[in-house]
């Protein structure tokens, strides 16, 4: 979908959507998306501008858990309208310089991307014109093995993001799929997980007599059963 707002054209990209494909030059490499991450999961994410500080501590804190998100299979690609040369000079400054929240000499070891033709970003719809007409939102996409956009999440310039948050979604995208559930508000591992509706899980009747395994209904539409975080974990970390 093409949107057109203050003489910008950019789209926005839907869940279910392929992710948008891109070259482009990082401070990893160059990088061709989403072929390159084929067969993992990806976050895709954009932050305004470098040098600025609510960036500098979402950079500090999603490169301190970076190992976090390898082990669910994950792989982070940042992006801003800047150069080469100015990530490699705020990365450094960030290593050699900032001590913040008991975090420092923080390396940042996934790719960051130059965007100052700001294609990616149009591509993504991370320019949102009512919020700046020169820097990307903070935009975050999670996109599957198989280069499909699984969540979009937006956020303004001025709010940093919650990134035990951006983990959550991650682990329960990866639940949801492997159980064949779904996830209830504020749902975490080792939390009951919602059985899908009568007719790909047993009937109506089936559900409100109890007759599936450690089964709890609410109602007839809302069932839940218990899965271990030791489940989880076993079948959504180190995985393919
Ligand atoms: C920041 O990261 O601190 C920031 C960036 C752009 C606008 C406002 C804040």
């Amino acid at each position: 979908m093409d949107i057109t707002n203050q003489n910008v054209t950019t789209s926005m990209p839907r869940i279910g959507d392929k992710a948008p494909s891109f070259k482009a030059v990082t401070t990893q490499g160059d990088i061709n998306f989403p072929e390159d991450y084929s067969g993992k999961w990806v976050i895709l994410f954009s932050h305004p501008a470098d040098f600025t500080p609510v960036c500098t501590s979402e950079f500090m804190t999603f490169a301190t858990m970076e190992k976090q998100f390898e082990e669910a299979n994950c792989k982070l690609v940042g992006l801003s309208v800047d150069g080469l040369y100015s990530h490699i000079a705020w990365l450094r400054t960030i290593k050699e310089k900032i001590e913040y929240k008991g975090m420092k000499n923080v390396e940042v070891n996934f790719p960051l991307i130059e965007d100052i033709t700001m294609n990616v970003a149009r591509a993504y719809g991370m320019l949102q014109p009512g919020e700046s007409t020169t820097k990307a939102v903070r935009a975050v996409f999670f996109i599957d093995p198989k280069g499909v956009i699984r969540t979009i999440i937006y956020y303004p310039l001025s709010v940093g993001r919650n990134f035990d948050e951006l983990y959550r979604v991650l682990i329960a995208l990866k639940t949801t799929e492997e159980f064949s559930v779904a996830s209830p508000a504020d749902w975490r591992p080792g939390d009951d997980v919602i059985i899908p509706t009568a007719g790909s899980c047993g009937t109506a009747k089936n559900r409100m007599e109890g007759k599936e395994k450690d089964m709890k209904c609410y109602d007839w539409f809302f069932c839940t059963k218990p899965i271990t975080k030791e489940e989880v974990f076993k079948k959504v970390l180190n995985k393919k």
